[in-house]
Parts: C-alpha cells; sequence; structure tokens
C-alpha cells in the first residue's frame, strides 16, 4: 500500500496548473451516453473516478480513448442497460448513468452507486426527479429496475434540496424526453452549468443553468461535440490551503477566480492577499494566519463542502478560534482523527466542530478516510514539523491529478512511496 512521505515546513513559492475538474468531467462522461456519435472532451483529469467512468462507458458499449487529457468517447451503439454491481460501487457519480441510459434508450438496470463514506448519501431526489419524467422504478432487492413505459415526457421537478447529482441525473434525463421540463431548486454549481454547455453543444436546449430555476426543451436525437471541462475549483481551494500553511506565494494557472469568491474571502480573512487577472489567481500568505472564525458549509456560492476539510487543516494552525459547520453532508470529519494525532485541538460535536489554531503541529502516521479528508491531512502535513506519513491514497487519486507532483513543482518535500 503506498503513502505520501511529507517533511513539513518547507513556504510553497511557485507556479501551478489546476486541473480540470472531477465534478465537471463525470456528469459529461456520463451525459455523452446522449450522443449518437462521437464527442472529444478536452482538459479531462486523469482520476480513479474518471478511469471509472470509462470503464462503465466501455462497458455499456462506447469506445473510448483517453490520452493527455483528452478523452474522445463514440457512444454511436449503446448495447447495454444494465451496469453490473462492480462498476457500480466504483464512485458515487455512477448514479449519473442512470438518466443517461434511460434518456437514450428508456431503460436502466443498476444498484446503489459507491463513494465515499461521507454520509449515507441516499439517492432518492434522483428517483422522485425521474419519476417525474415518466421514469418507473422497481426496486429488486438494491437492483433499481427502471423502465419508462409511456417514453420520457417532460414534467414539473420541485426538488426538495439543491442537490447536485439529482439536478444533472434530471438535467440529463429530460434533454431527450418529449416536452418542457422544469426544475426548481436546481443546484448552481458551475459544474452544472458545464455540463449545460456540454449537453447544449450537443444540441440539447437546457436553459437556466447556474440558477436555481433550470428549463430543458426536450429533442428527439443529441450529437457529439467538443468540450473543454472547466478548471477543479477544489484543487485549486485546496493548493491555495496548502500555500497558506506555509506562509507560501503561489500563483493558480487555469482557474475561474469567479468560481472561488466564497473561498477567496476566507482567505482574505486569515491575512491572505489573493489578486486575480484572468485566469491566474496568485496567493501571499502571512507569516502566521488569523484564524478562519466562522465557517458554514452551504450550496452554491455559499462555502463549499468539498473545501471544508482542507481549510480545516488551515484553522488547526491559524491564531485564534474557529467554528465550523457542515451543512452538506452529515458525517464529514473524518480527517479529524488524523488532525488530532499531529497535535491538533479540535472538538467535534455532531456537525460542528470548534478548532482552536495551535502555533506548530508534528508530523505523524496518519490515514485518509475519504477524498477531501486525504486533502486535509497532506495539507497539515506541510504545516507540520517532521514527518508526516500519508496512507489511504485510493481515496486522494480520486480527485487529484498528480498531486506529489503539483506539490514538489511548488517547494514542497513530497513524495510516493
Ligand atoms: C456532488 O455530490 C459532488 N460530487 C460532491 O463532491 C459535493 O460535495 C456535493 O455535490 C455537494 O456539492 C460530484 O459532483 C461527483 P448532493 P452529490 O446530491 O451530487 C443529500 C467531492 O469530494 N441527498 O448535492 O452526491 C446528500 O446525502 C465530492 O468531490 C439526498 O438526501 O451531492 C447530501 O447530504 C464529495 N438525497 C446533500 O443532499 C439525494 O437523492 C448534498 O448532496 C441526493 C442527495
Amino acid at each position: 500500500m503506498s503513502r505520501l512521505i511529507i517533511n513539513g515546513l518547507k513556504r510553497l513559492n511557485g507556479s501551478a496548473k489546476v486541473q480540470g475538474s472531477k465534478n465537471s468531467s463525470l456528469p459529461i462522461l456520463s451525459a455523452a451516453v446522449l450522443c449518437r456519435g462521437e464527442s472529444i472532451i478536452h482538459n479531462c483529469p486523469d482520476l480513479s473516478d474518471v478511469r471509472a467512468s470509462i470503464n462503465i462507458l466501455r462497458f455499456i458499449g462506447c469506445k473510448v480513448s483517453f490520452s493527455g487529457g483528452t478523452l474522445v468517447c463514440d457512444s454511436s451503439s449503446i448495447r447495454s442497460c444494465y451496469i453490473p454491481d462492480l462498476l457500480m460501487r466504483e464512485m458515487r457519480s455512477s448514479i449519473l448513468f442512470l438518466g443517461a441510459l434511460l434518456g437514450r434508450l428508456g431503460k436502466a438496470e443498476m444498484c446503489l452507486p459507491g463513494g465515499c463514506e461521507i454520509g449515507t448519501r441516499p439517492i432518492d431526489l434522483h428517483l422522485k426527479a425521474l419519476e417525474e419524467l415518466g421514469v418507473e422504478i422497481r426496486d429488486d432487492h438494491g437492483v433499481f429496475h427502471c423502465t419508462a413505459p409511456n417514453g420520457l415526457c417532460g414534467g414539473k421537478i420541485a426538488l426538495s434540496f439543491p442537490s447536485v447529482g439529482a439536478t444533472e441525473n434530471a438535467m440529463i434525463c429530460a434533454c431527450l424526453a418529449e416536452g418542457t421540463t422544469v426544475i426548481s431548486n436546481a443546484a448552481r454549481e458551475p459544474e452544472i452549468v458545464d455540463l449545460a454547455d456540454f449537453l447544449n453543444s450537443c444540441g440539447a436546449n437546457v436553459y437556466g443553468a447556474g440558477d436555481d430555476t433550470i428549463m430543458i426543451d426536450g429533442v428527439s436525437r443529441l450529437h457529439g461535440a467538443v468540450h473543454t471541462i472547466i478548471p477543479d475549483r477544489i484543487a485549486a481551494a485546496t493548493w491555495m490551503s496548502c500555500a497558506a500553511v506555509t506562509s507560501g506565494r503561489v500563483i493558480l494557472c487555469d482557474v475561474i477566480p469567479a468560481h472561488l469568491a466564497a473561498v477567496t474571502a476566507l482567505f482574505e480573512n486569515c491575512g491572505c492577499t489573493v489578486t486575480s487577472s484572468g485566469n491566474t489567481m496568485s496567493v501571499n500568505c502571512p507569516y502566521r494566519l488569523a484564524a478562519p472564525g466562522v465557517v458554514r458549509t452551504m450550496p452554491y456560492p455559499g462555502f463549499p463542502t468539498d473545501a471544508q476539510a482542507p481549510i480545516m487543516s488551515m484553522a488547526a494552525v491559524s491564531k485564534g478560534t474557529s467554528l465550523f459547520i457542515e451543512n452538506i453532508f452529515e458525517n464529514r470529519y473524518h480527517h479529524v482523527n488524523g488532525l488530532l494525532r499531529m497535535g491538533a485541538n479540535i472538538k467535534v460535536e455532531g456537525r460542528a466542530a470548534v478548532i482552536q489554531g495551535v502555533p506548530l503541529l508534528h508530523g505523524a502516521q496518519v490515514s485518509a478516510h475519504d477524498l477531501r479528508g486525504a486533502a486535509a491531512l497532506i495539507t497539515a502535513g506541510l504545516a507540520a514539523e517532521g514527518v508526516t506519513a500519508i496512507s489511504g491514497l485510493q481515496y486522494l487519486d480520486r480527485g487529484y491529478e498528480d498531486p506529489e507532483e503539483v506539490l514538489s513543482e511548488l517547494g514542497a518535500d513530497v513524495k510516493r512511496v
């Protein structure tokens, strides 16, 4: 089992290119199933979750090639509406193939998806949204048999929570439904907008993505398209955290600053200077951070839950006390145990965590239990005196492309063994 070995207290300095967005590429790869032709996706990050999507695409009959960040998917002929458990359990976003297969074939068969254990992660909102489009779902001991006996028809979908995945599943399925679909209380994340841009370039009619009401006028078929994935705002926030805990000066290239507004505001509250021009952001960090104070995770454009973990590591070494409230997932503090082993002072009570900043963390052997928890342990390792060994890299590799290369380029002493 490989581990990341970090020798801490090295100041980060330099520039890094930010990878393409994991949470944009995954729904777009599912949506490619709708297209009767070839799609070319640029800036696609090479992640284990992307590889899992490629396995599913190939299993159902797509021809896929992937090299140098460009993924080519020919979904002219889809031969299976069934996705085996082994492939479904690889990640959470395999559930997005449900809407895609229903849109393309009018039927789908799969079990519950996998994904990081940050909560129960039900799919009730996905299923309810698809039923509004005429889908009938039979749950046979955890295997969902889905059909559209009278065809897919546009409908009104009112989401009780702005679920990113449920919004994406509904958008994907509605593109090939008969008539108009309106999704209210839709998620507003930039990845939703990127998905809509891809769908529209394939010939769909998706309006209002990025707002809380999305309208889709169904069409009879979609063709392939060429699309470039937006930058990964959470990877950018992660590298910003690594700079912040090492009093670093880092320039991030290929970012969209507007996607990081809530994150940037927090860094400025902590005493960092963040300047942006075009698709570049520079982050200059003070010797010692001020505590971020109250951090509430919220749906976009609020503070992103995916940045909560690495930014808790910032709070752990800042001057003062912080209160984190994780409003999105019910179990997203797995990284706290590792931070405590490194000398952090953190108390967790349900969805709340109180962090008393300490002057210095010390290296330790720690293990990651989810993707962003791994990012938190890396951030803490960079801030710690001595050597930190991080296991559980299978979680890290789900969402970060060559993280040790990015950090070494910036001056960190980190290697994978
Ligand atoms: C997406 O997950 C992202 N994953 C997550 O990123 C991200 O944290 C999350 O959105 C919120 O921004 C991808 O895009 C692949 P949700 P998703 O549906 O779609 C509950 C990362 O680290 N819910 O918005 O699963 C759910 O349990 C990952 O990159 C239901 O109750 O998130 C959660 O508490 C982690 N029923 C809340 O809503 C449902 O049917 C938000 O979930 C669906 C969701």
